[in-house]
């Protein structure tokens, strides 16, 4: 029996690292495109972390993104930049088909790498990254940084807490209207379905590890692309979640975990920095609420990655042990799986 709602409830504060208090690490950033520039800005505005370096294999690329960000090294490749010795990490930003190389680059150069999500859509290809720079001593993490928000760390805290009792039920979902976004339609680059898809699927990762069961459909493009699609997946036990993806419509990105006892509701959109809702079960129930405050919106909470990666580095980890390598690699075989249902082009 569930126990009647009566008083609010204080929800827990977030564990958040300090900045300052994580090694200043010098950075290079290969593919300075859209994402580089979002990380760039709040490195800048919110960690201690120095980006000394960028590279780009377009012309005049790199030069002008140095003088936005008023970095000192403006390089034409990524060879050239990996070989410095004045950069500790390098930041992958350039799409998925080019991660596997630019990572390993990276790593034969001994550099500690935050790649860009999804690391790829070859399974292989990110075993091989992550095996390499464990051989190497090196750090290796998959830029899922809606893990490292506060809101993340809230929910994590209710969850270990049994705030809503055993999870059954996520709900998630990430509908953007992205037709005018080149990239996303590329085979083996694109795809809402790996590119934002990979959101829901590494919030059901984090709940619940990986399913047993995946059963996905879909509307799919001429090119072999997915439009929209919606994905069952099965659990253990019963648990199970639902995620639609849509590259063609918006809906507010929404998600919440539902358990015996309660629920959790993540603010809008829930993979950047918003709020965190928690119900006891019944119709109508009062929900209490924790929200960010920090003033820190939007991509600008990559900061919150960054200084967590610097954090890992500093104490001689070799993964995340917030998306650690199984994670990212049982992500991108949910979402491989999901991919040979819909029939997503693979190149
Ligand atoms: N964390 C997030 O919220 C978030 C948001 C958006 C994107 N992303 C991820 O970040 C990565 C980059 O996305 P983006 O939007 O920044 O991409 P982008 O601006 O289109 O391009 C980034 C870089 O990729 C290379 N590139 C772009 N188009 C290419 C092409 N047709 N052929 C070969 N190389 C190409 C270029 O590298 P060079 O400069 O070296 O030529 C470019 O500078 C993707 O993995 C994406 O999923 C993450």
């Amino acid at each position: 029996m569930v126990a009647p709602y009566t008083e609010p409830v204080a929800l827990p504060e977030p564990r958040l690292v300090d900045p300052a208090r994580v090694p200043s690490l010098r950075w290079g950033i290969l593919g300075p495109g859209w994402i580089a520039d979002q990380f760039a800005s709040t490195v800048r505005a919110n960690t201690n972390q120095r980006i000394v370096a960028v590279a780009s294999r377009t012309p005049g690329r790199a030069q002008a993104f140095a003088s936005a960000h008023a970095i000192p090294l403006a390089l034409a490749s990524y060879e050239e930049l990996v070989a410095r010795e004045d950069i500790d990490a390098v930041y992958i930003a350039n799409l998925p088909s080019g991660h596997h190389d630019a990572a390993m680059l990276a790593i034969d150069a001994g550099k500690h790498v935050l790649v860009e999500k999804p690391l790829t859509h070859v399974i292989t290809e990110a075993e091989d990254v992550f095996a390499h720079a464990r051989e190497r001593g090196i750090l290796a993490m998959e830029a899922m940084w809606s893990r490292y928000l506060p809101q993340f760390d809230v929910v994590r805290q209710l969850l270990e807490a049994g705030a809503i009792g055993e999870p059954r039920l996520v709900l998630a979902d990430f509908c953007q209207d992205n037709r005018l976004l080149a990239r996303m339609w590329l085979p083996g680059d694109g795809s809402p379905l790996w590119d934002m898809g990979i959101y829901p699927i590494a919030l059901c990762q984090m709940v619940f590890g990986e399913p047993a069961g995946v059963n996905a459909h879909g509307i799919m493009l001429e090119n072999g692309m997915d439009a929209e699609s919606t994905t069952h997946l099965i659990y253990g036990g019963g648990a199970r979640a639902t995620i639609t993806v849509s590259g063609v419509v918006d809906v507010p990105q929404h998600a919440s975990i539902a358990g015996e006892t309660g629920v959790i509701e993540f603010g809008l959109p829930f993979f950047v920095p918003s709020s965190v809702g928690l119900a006891r079960k019944g119709f109508n129930a009062p929900m209490d609420y924790w929200f960010d405050e920090s003033g820190i919106r939007g991509h600008a909470g990559l900061a919150y990655q960054v200084t967590a990666f610097a954090d890992y580095v500093g104490r001689g980890l070799l993964e995340s042990p917030l998306h650690t390598h199984a994670d990212s690699l049982a992500c991108l075989r949910t979402a491989s799986e999901i991919s040979r249902q819909l029939g997503i082009a693979a190149t």
